[in-house]
Formats: C-alpha cells, structure tokens, sequence
C-alpha cells in the first residue's frame, strides 16, 4: 500500500506530495512541528500536542492556520489512510511560501500545512525497551529558546549522528554548567542515588515535553517521589536508573551512559512501570 501525506488541503501519494522551494521551513526552518504516538489507531496525549502546537505557533507570530478539529480530523484520515495502527503522526506547519527575505511577508502568507503518517516496527521498539538503550553525552550547542517545537533542528541532527557514529540510540545534551539538559529527541531523567526521580525543570533551555508532563502525572499517582531539578553527567553515572521521554519512545530506559553502565546495565523498575503505565504493558514477546 502507497503512503499518503496531506498537504495544504489535499490528501496526496507521499512520492506527488512536495511543497515549494519558496517555502519558509525549506528557506529558513521558519516552522514548527508535533509529533504524536499512534497506539491502536488512536492518537496519545492528543490535547498535550494540540496545547503545545498553539504555543509553538504563536511564539513565532504565525495565526493558526486551522481549528484544533480540523486538525484532528485530518491527522485521524491520514492515520485512517495510511491503515496505521500503531506508530506516529508528524504535522508541521511553516509561514508559508514567499520570495526569499529574512523578514516576514508582507501582508501574511497563508501558513503551509503538511501532516504525515507512518506505521511502526512494534517488535524493534520492544526488543529494545526489553534491553534499554545507550546513550552518549555532547556539548548543547542549540539557540536560547529551544522550548519552542522549532524545524530548526541542526544541532540536535549531528549530536544525534555522533551517538548512531558511537552506537548509542540518543546523545543527552549537556549545558556549559555540566548539567544534562535533554536528549536531541526526548527529554532525559533519572532516578538518583537518594531514588528520587529527577528531571530537568522547565525552561527555555528544553522542550516542555508532552510525555514528560504524562509521566509526571503517573509517578504523582504511584507516589514516587520526584524532583524537577537538573543533574550532571557524574551524577547520572551513579544513578541507580536511567530513561529518556518521548511521543516516540514513550519511557525508554537508558542501561549505558558514555559506556558507564548504569545501576545493573538492565532497564529498571522505575522506567518499567512509568512505561507500561503510558503506552500499557506490551505483549509477552513471542
Ligand atoms: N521529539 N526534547 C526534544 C528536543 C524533542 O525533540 C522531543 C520530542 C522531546 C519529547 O517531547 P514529547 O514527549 O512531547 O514527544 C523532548 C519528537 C518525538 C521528534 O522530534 O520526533
């Protein structure tokens, strides 16, 4: 079966589907973006994404281009058409397309919508939560406000390939104080020595991520103490667990760091039930 993508209006074979080289996003990375979990067919923390969309658009001065049901109605037909059960849904929105000059059109050009649907490799993503993931460290080298969904994404790009380079599945972002800030995909956690589970507060140095917000909300429920506060690379190789956050990975646990073997080198507790509590427990392999 063919893919198909939306674009501007219209529901097109990804191999037809393309937008201007005028655009913004392609020019100028003048785009934001959401990436939602398909579970089932359904989306995860839609209302999270939908939130945080808003946000993203309105702290780059672009008006939204549809209403938040109209959205929804056309991720849920790109996810209906693309016969995706379990995976993602990938939307971005640009300013728009216009002759190239760093400063806004003017009047406005009416924003470009592209939204995207594609299955996942379930039994990859498993056999991976069951063996957890490695992580390598990289200096944060990204702007000042990377609390905004930016298409901007170059830095996180080369640390991503360094940690595929060094065999890790993600690089933790580290800022000039020597704190973790955050992965060039997830957000990053631990649980520290004391077993508190600890991320980074939010701030315009990491994305607000909607999973991060999820997990906190289920370590609330299962009391597990918590505390929003940043941790350095020593302190993460001491760690007794290690995890990363995202729509993509939900909790995925983290067993190497810079080839430090995390507590025993095998996923944790912690990671385990605030994973199976987001995305409810996995099938018995097989
Ligand atoms: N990434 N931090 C960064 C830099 C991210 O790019 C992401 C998400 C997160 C986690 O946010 P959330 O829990 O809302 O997905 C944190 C998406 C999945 C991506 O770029 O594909």
């Amino acid at each position: 079966m063919s893919r198909v993508a939306y674009v501007n209006g219209a529901y097109r074979p990804l191999s037809q589907a393309s937008v201007s080289i005028e655009d913004r996003g392609y020019q100028f990375a003048d785009a934001i973006y959401e990436v939602w979990a398909v579970r089932g067919g359904r989306l995860l923390d839609l209302d999270g994404h939908l939130t945080r969309l808003a946000r993203s658009l309105r702290a780059i001065g672009i008006d939204s281009p549809m209403s938040d049901a109209s959205l929804l109605a056309v991720a849920a037909e790109t996810v209906r058409r693309n016969r995706v059960r379990d995976g993602l849904v990938y939307l971005q929105i640009s300013r728009g397309v216009a002759p190239r000059d760093h400063a806004f059109p003017d009047p406005p050009v009416r924003p470009s919508v592209i939204v995207v649907a594609k299955p996942a490799d379930m039994k990859a993503i498993e056999a991976r939560a069951r063996v957890g993931i490695a992580v390598i460290t990289a200096p944060d080298q990204r702007w000042a406000r990377c609390d905004i969904k930016s298409v901007g994404l170059l830095p996180n790009v080369l640390a991503k390939q360094a940690a595929r380079e060094a065999g890790a599945f993600e690089a933790w972002l580290v800022d000039e104080a020597g704190k973790v800030t955050e992965g060039t995909s997830s957000n990053a956690w631990i649980i520290d020595a004391e077993g508190r589970l600890r991320t980074p507060p939010l701030s315009k140095n990491i994305l607000a991520g909607v999973t991060r917000a999820a997990l906190l909300r289920i370590a609330e429920a299962h009391q597990i103490p918590v505390l929003e506060q940043g941790f350095t690379v020593e302190e993460a190789h001491h760690a007794r667990e290690a995890f990363i956050s995202s729509a993509s990975a939900g909790a995925l646990a983290v067993v190497s760091i810079d080839g430090h073997v995390v507590g025993d080198g095998a996923p944790g507790p912690v990671a385990q039930l605030l994973r199976d509590a987001y995305f409810g427990a996995p099938d018995p392999p097989g």
